[in-house]
């Protein structure tokens, strides 16, 4: 069976999805400078599958580290995992941003090309269709203007990896536009773990059921959707997971550029996202409606039958699975990875 390569894969994404790589039978490396994780989450995943992960604590801009783990390991393909994600302190924080997120994917175009490795899927993002085209997004529409730098960094690594993959036909590239992830392994031994004050609505909703913080805001209630609060396209971090791994399967098989949308193809408010984690779970959310958050789009969801025709893949997990999944997670782990031995 192949080997993988999961840039970032101790992260909230990677972990899930080396848990579906891992009980499919495939061998994974990972390599991740815990920036934004934890060596816990890859014993977790250990525990998960009974499966051994071979680990690198590594900086994936460290051209010199990334050769010793292609060295070391015959990889057939590398996921592209490894960035900073806040949106808010890609703003405050652009260069940072620019420097960490651009600087992993040169990296690793460079020391693939020098290790011969041709296969790389990456994590890109819904946003960078920008503020502009009309929704349900699809992938043959162009990128648009993004709202903040993380955003850019999307747009411009997507622009690299197409370069890149022009310039050398025998490169392989699928770029997977992520929707927005919730959820947890159903174990509930693994899950988004986010430092301080959580920026994403799903684990600012489990922090409030917890007890760590007393009430959501919710931004903004007079936009021009269903129930005037924002739409979004909520997917199963399980079933994105299985995504990477149809997406595997596929690389392994084809060469070329592709791109899939990775969401349900369905919109879910912020009030219809909260009153189901009311239901699922038995616990009340105290919320107050606030103003709009500079940059919200009123709704976005993906077109997602292109992942469904070429690669067999479409969500099957329920709005209410994830929530029930990611109340399970904080449950066990009030706080996250932190406080537990190493
Ligand atoms: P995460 O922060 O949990 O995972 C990213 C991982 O990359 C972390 O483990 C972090 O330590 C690591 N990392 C960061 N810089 C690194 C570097 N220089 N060298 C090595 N490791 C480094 O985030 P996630 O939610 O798992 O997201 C994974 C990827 O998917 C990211 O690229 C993110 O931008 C993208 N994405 C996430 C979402 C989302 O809502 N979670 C949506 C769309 C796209
Ligand atoms: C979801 C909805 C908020 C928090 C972000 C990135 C996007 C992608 C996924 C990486 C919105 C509302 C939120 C709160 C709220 N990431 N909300 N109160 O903004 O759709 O997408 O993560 O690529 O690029 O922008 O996700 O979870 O922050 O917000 O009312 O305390 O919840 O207004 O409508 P978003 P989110």
């Amino acid at each position: 069976m192949a080997t993988i390569l999961l840039a970032g894969g101790a992260g909230y994404i990677g972990s899930h999805t080396a848990v579906a790589l891992l009980n499919a039978g495939y061998d994974v490396v990972i390599a991740d400078n815990f920036a934004n994780s934890s060596p816990e989450a890859v014993r977790r995943v250990e525990r998960i599958t009974g499966k051994q992960v071979r680990l690198y604590e590594a900086d994936c801009r460290d051209n010199a580290r990334l050769a010793q783990i292609f060295r070391e390991n015959s990889i057939d393909a590398v996921i592209h995992f490894a960035g900073l994600k806040a949106v808010g302190e890609s703003v405050a924080y652009p260069v940072r941003y620019y420097r960490n997120n651009i600087d992993t994917t040169l990296s690793l175009l460079e020391t693939m090309a020098d290790a011969g490795v041709k296969r790389i899927l990456f994590s890109s993002s819904a946003t960078v269709y920008g503020e502009e085209n009309p929704i349900p997004y699809l992938e043959t529409m162009p990128r648009g203007v993004c709202t903040n730098p993380y955003g850019w960094t999307k747009a411009m690594m997507e622009q690299i990896f197409e370069d890149a993959a022009k310039a050398d036909p025998s490169l392989s590239v699928v770029l997977l536009r992520y929707f927005n992830p919730i959820g947890a392994h159903p174990s509930g031994l693994i899950g988004e773990d986010p430092q301080g004050i959580p920026n994403n609505l799903m684990p600012y909703v489990t922090q409030v059921a917890i007890g760590k913080r007393e009430c959501l805001t919710v931004f903004g209630n007079d936009y021009d959707t269903k129930d005037g609060t924002c739409g979004r396209d909520y997917i199963h971090v399980m079933d994105l997971a299985e995504g990477h791994l149809k997406a595997i399967g596929y690389i392994l098989q084809h060469s070329g550029v592709e791109v899939f949308n990775l969401g349900t193809g369905t919109p879910v408010s912020v009030k219809e996202l909260v009153e189901t984690f009311e239901a699922v779970n038995g616990v009340q959310i105290r919320r107050i409606y606030g103003g709009r958050r500079a940059g919200d789009l009123p709704e976005y969801y993906a077109n997602a039958d292109k992942a469904l025709a070429m690669l067999g893949w479409k969500t099957e997990r329920s709005l209410a699975d994830a929530c029930r999944d990611a109340w399970n997670w904080q449950k066990q782990n009030p706080n996250g990875y932190r406080g537990v031995e190493t």
